[in-house]
């Protein structure tokens, strides 16, 4: 079924996160005639009408791109325009559904999401959740975000924030491990450039070879170590009980917590 936005369609705060999904949409054919992005730079997104001000219409969707901090300078002007025939979806890392609802307590629906930057290549994981809407309008948002890659509806928030750990932040971490490869290169004598170049191609190749050949991550390790061989010792110093696993534990632990405290501040200015 051909992703369709409900007109009109309005991206509140277009950056890093909502324009890698307007290029992901562009990029699969998905028509943005019925949106308009609002932003206050007004700078334009290539593709999309992009004004500085609301204009002077109801929307019936409306998706929140901007930072958690500014939720409640943005309220004031934009509650007054959410209408009931509006779904709010919101990609607000750690701000609850409850204390969306409490802000725009007219909307049809609120529907919580949480992308992660390769949907600009239609490669993305897109967590959703909702408490709220009929069947019809959450059925148009799953295809909407699932024209941009990977979709995994949530039973829970947590659910929701879990995901948002292991695949939005997820890039930085994966991309901080291939930098970290590109540095131990450096340090055992490679030029920085290729070093860095032979890193990025690996982090690439590997998730070309995965997608297609499907085999999971632990395969792909097996089939690169040979019993006794060189990988296998290098596996052994990261699959040691203090090695990547209690670190990638601790990093995710860092950012749920994160989330729990963004939580509180927005449910505390309820
Ligand atoms: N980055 C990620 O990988 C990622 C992943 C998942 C979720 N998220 C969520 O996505 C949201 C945006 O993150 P980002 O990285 O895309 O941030 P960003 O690049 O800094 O973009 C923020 C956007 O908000 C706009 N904005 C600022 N003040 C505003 C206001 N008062 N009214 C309307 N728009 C306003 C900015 O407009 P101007 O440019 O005109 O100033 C800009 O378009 C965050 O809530 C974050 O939790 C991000």
């Amino acid at each position: 079924m051909t992703a369709v936005f409900p007109a009109p369609a309005w991206l509140v705060g277009c950056g890093n996160m909502a324009g890698a999904m307007v290029e992901g949409w562009r990029t699969g054919g998905v028509d943005l005639a019925p949106v308009m992005v609002i932003r206050p730079s007004g700078t334009p997104v290539p593709g999309v009408k992009t004004l500085s001000a609301y204009p002077d219409e109801q929307p019936r969707f409306v998706m929140l791109g901007f930072k958690p901090q500014k939720l409640d300078e943005v309220v004031p002007g934009l509650a007054p325009r959410i209408g009931a025939e509006t779904i709010v979806v919101s990609m607000l890392a750690g701000v609850s559904a409850s204390a969306l609802r409490s802000r725009f307590p007219d909307a049809k629906a609120i529907v919580r999401i949480m992308p992660n930057l390769p949907v600009a290549q239609v490669q993305g994981v897109t967590a959703i959740y909702s408490a709220d809407g009929d069947r019809e309008q959450l059925s148009q948002i799953s295809q909407l975000m699932a024209s941009l890659g990977m979709i995994a509806w949530c039973e829970t928030e947590e659910e929701l924030g879990v995901i948002g750990a292991v695949a939005s932040a997820g890039i930085a971490y994966v991309a901080r491990f291939a930098e970290a490869l590109a540095k131990g290169g450096e340090i055992l004598g490679l030029r920085p450039i290729l070093a860095r170049m032979v890193a990025e191609q690996t982090l690439v190749g590997t998730g070309a070879f995965a997608a297609a050949t499907g085999n999971h991550m632990d395969e792909i390790a097996r089939q690169v170590a040979s019993p006794r061989g060189t990988t296998e010792q290098g596996l052994a110093v990261l699959d040691d009980p203090e090695g990547l696993q209690p670190l990638v534990d601790r990093t995710l632990a860092a950012a749920i917590r994160r989330g729990r405290e963004l939580a509180i501040e927005a449910d505390r200015r309820d």
